[in-house]
C-alpha cells in the first residue's frame, strides 16, 4: 500500500475507520517535521509494535512564544515523506493551523499539565507546554492511537504528556526512545540546523559536561548545587549561555535530594550557543 497523506481531520478519520474496524493496532509518532535519525528510530518503533504507523508534522504555533523562531523553524514536508515512504509509513497527517485551530490561538481550548509545565524549560518558556499538551490531546483524540512514541531527548515534554495521558483516562500508551546522537555525542535536533560550522565543533561540549557530572555522581558526590553550578560556570567560560543545569527525580523532575537513589535521577541541561538554544539530558 502506498503511504496516505491526509491534511484534514475528516481524511485522516476515514482513514483510520478501516483499520480500527478491523482490528488492527495504531502506533502515532507526533512530530514538527524536518525528520531525522532520531525521529525515524520512534517511527521504527511504531512499525515493530503496532500494524499501522501514522507521523503526524506539523510546526504548532501554539507552542512558540512570538519572539521564538516558529517562522525560521525547517519546514521539509517533501523530503519528510520520502523518507517516512521509504520506512513504511501508512499514513502522514500534515494538517493547517486552521484545521487543527479553527476558532484562532488566542480562542483555543487548552489543556494544561500544572507544575509539569512551569518548570525547567517551562520556566524559561511560558505557555510552551500548555501548547504541546493542547496539541497533543487534539490529536490523541483524532487519531486514537494504541501507543504514541516520543523521544527522550525533550524530557519533560515526555513526562508531561505521560502524565497528561494518563489523568484524562485516555487509554494510549505513551512510549519514551532513548535520545539519538551523533557520533561525536551531540544530540539530534531539528535545531542543530541552526548552528554554524565553529558552534557546531563546541556543540557536543554540553552532553560531556553531563557525561563528566554523571561520573562524579556514580562516584558518590552528592552536593547537587555546588556539581551544577560548577559545570554552568564551565560552560559559560566555553562560551556558552546555560539557562539551566539541574539533577530531577526522573519520575516528576522534583529536584534531587542527597539521600535519593542515584538511579532514580537525571541531570537536565539547556543551554544557548550564539542564537541556538540546544537541550539535552543524561537518565543516571
Ligand atoms: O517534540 C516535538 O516535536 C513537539 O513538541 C510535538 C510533540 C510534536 C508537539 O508539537
Amino acid at each position: 500500500m502506498p503511504m496516505q497523506i491526509e491534511t484534514t481531520r475528516a481524511g485522516a478519520r476515514n482513514a483510520l475507520a478501516h483499520y480500527r474496524a478491523t482490528g488492527q493496532r495504531i502506533a502515532l509518532i507526533p512530530t514538527m517535521g524536518n525528520l531525522h535519525a532520531g525521529h525515524l528510530s520512534l517511527v521504527e518503533y511504531g512499525r515493530q509494535h503496532a500494524e499501522r504507523v501514522l507521523v503526524s508534522i506539523f510546526v504548532n504555533p501554539l507552542q512558540f512564544a512570538p519572539n521564538e523562531d516558529f517562522d525560521r523553524y525547517p519546514r521539509t514536508l517533501e523530503a519528510d515523506c520520502a523518507l517516512l515512504a521509504e520506512l513504511g509509513t501508512d499514513l502522514v497527517f500534515a494538517p493547517s493551523t486552521e484545521e487543527l485551530y479553527p476558532y484562532g490561538r488566542d480562542h483555543t481550548t487548552q489543556v494544561q499539565v500544572p507544575v509539569l509545565s512551569d518548570l525547567l524549560c517551562g520556566a524559561a518558556r511560558p505557555g510552551h507546554f500548555n501548547g504541546v499538551s493542547s496539541l497533543v490531546a487534539r490529536l490523541f483524540n483524532l487519531i486514537q492511537p494504541d501507543l504514541a512514541v516520543f523521544g527522550k531527548k525533550d524530557y519533560q515534554q515526555w513526562r508531561l504528556l505521560e502524565r497528561m495521558t494518563q489523568e484524562l483516562l485516555m487509554p494510549i500508551e505513551i512510549i519514551g526512545l532513548p535520545t539519538h546522537r551523533d557520533s561525536d555525542g551531540l544530540a539530534m535536533s531539528s535545531r542543530n540546523a541552526y548552528l554554524t560550522p565553529a558552534e557546531r565543533q563546541t556543540a557536543p561540549q554540553l552532553y560531556k559536561s553531563l557525561q563528566h557530572m554523571q561520573q562524579q555522581v556514580l562516584a558518590g558526590e552528592r552536593d547537587f548545587a555546588a556539581l551544577t553550578e560548577q559545570c554552568m560556570n564551565q560552560l559559560t567560560q566555553q562560551g556558552w549561555r546555560p539557562d539551566y543545569i539541574e539533577i530531577r527525580r526522573k519520575v516528576d523532575l522534583t529536584p534531587a535530594q542527597a539521600n535519593d537513589l542515584t538511579i532514580d535521577l537525571v541531570i537536565l541541561a539547556v543551554a544557548w550557543l550564539g542564537k541556538t538554544r540546544l537541550i539535552d539530558n543524561l537518565e543516571l
